[in-house]
């Protein structure tokens, strides 16, 4: 009997220590299994007399339903404990944010730098505007300040389209400034807006592409004058290439539909061959601007005298390669997947007003 009771003892104390699974089952077999210690004393009841055999077996029987169900517990708490453990160690952090996928899509720089240019603009209080790439001689032309047989049509290679049955030919716009017109002839001012959008000019080499991006701007109310353009380039400059100051400079220059009129260049420098946009000695075109022109309101229907603002025109690409050095003009458009993935953006990269 009282082995009975020590076995007990100690058995259960084993239970209870059992540090994992693996140590509970060797536990289970030195005192249930086959050659247990609890099945060794069973196998003695055979030689006992009756009564002790019954006295001896009760007590027996009763170790081992004890010991069985201490052994059931203890496997339930360190198989909750294993599970807890696991869940810890695998936890995921759903917060964390995704990590670019190889084979995902995208952003073609070209959209990339449009987004940009509408986010600082936006920013600024324009608005997006568009116009169809097809375009009549009036919008592209015409009410630009740009007559029939007028020399400055030459400074432009047109894509015409057959002649219509009136004898007119649309165009595929050479500029986004038919934009302007189309702004114009729509709104009452004060206008603000920004117009990103494709251009066509027959040319086509190291610097040229058949088609091609620009950004339009304009900006008509009654008072609005080239301080305010001024301002507003070089905030929108030094914004977009990510500088606390830029020098700039505007050079005199033509186009028939702003009086007066100006290219807008920026500091930079050349040395070593290597392109640094911001400080140095040399000078860089990035675009053309000036006060728009009266003619061109009047043909739009707004009263010169009352009404005035500025224009400027900017090539997409041409800011896309010097913000993120891509080299060669062509290669937007070869619809190369390599080059795609090397100067592409991440989709949910999106710009905005404090990354860029
Ligand atoms: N449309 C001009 C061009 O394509 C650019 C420009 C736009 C200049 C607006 C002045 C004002 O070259």
């Amino acid at each position: 009997m009282e082995n009975i009771e020590a076995l007990r003892e100690e058995v259960l104390a084993e239970v209870e220590k059992a540090a994992d699974l693996a140590a509970l089952e060797d536990i289970r077999i030195s005192a249930l299994g086959k050659k247990g210690r609890i099945t060794g004393l069973m196998k003695n009841l055979g030689k006992m007399d009756p009564d002790q055999r019954r006295e001896f077996g009760q007590a027996l029987n009763a170790v081992k339903d004890q010991v069985a169900s201490a052994l059931d517990m203890r496997k339930g708490d360190l198989e909750n404990a294993a599970l807890e453990a696991r869940l810890t160690g695998e936890r995921i952090d759903v917060t964390l944010p995704s990590r670019p996928s190889e084979t995902a899509g995208r952003i073609h720089p070209i959209s990339q730098t449009i987004d940009e240019i509408v986010s600082i603009f936006g920013e600024m209080g324009f608005a997006l505007a568009e116009g169809p790439d097809i375009e009549d001689d009036f919008h592209n032309f015409t009410a630009l300040n740009i007559p029939p047989e007028h020399p400055a049509r030459e400074m432009q290679d047109t894509f015409y389209l057959p002649e219509g049955e009136d004898g007119s030919r649309l165009v595929l716009r050479t500029h986004t400034s038919p934009v302007q017109i189309r702004t114009m002839q729509s709104k009452t001012p004060p206008i603000r807006i920004i117009a990103p959008g494709r251009t066509y000019r027959s040319d086509s080499d190291m610097t040229h592409t058949p088609m091609f991006h620009q950004v339009e701007g304009l900006v008509i109310d009654k008072k609005t004058h080239m301080g305010h353009l001024k301002g507003c380039l070089l905030e929108f400059v030094k914004t977009y290439f990510e500088l606390d100051d830029v020098p700039v400079r505007y050079r005199p220059s033509f186009f028939p539909f702003t009086e007066p009129s100006a290219e807008m260049d920026i500091g930079c420098s050349r040395k070593g061959g290597e392109l640094k946009i911001g400080a140095g000695d040399d000078w860089l075109e990035i675009l053309g601007c000036g006060m728009v022109h009266p003619r061109v309101l009047a043909a739009c229907g707004l009263d010169p005298e009352e009404y005035q603002g500025f224009a400027f025109g900017m090539g997409i690409e041409r800011i896309a390669m010097l913000k993120y050095g891509i080299p060669d003009l062509r290669t937007f458009f070869d619809t190369d997947l390599r080059w795609l993935k090397h100067y592409g953006f991440v989709p949910l990269d999106v710009p905005n007003m404090v990354r860029g």
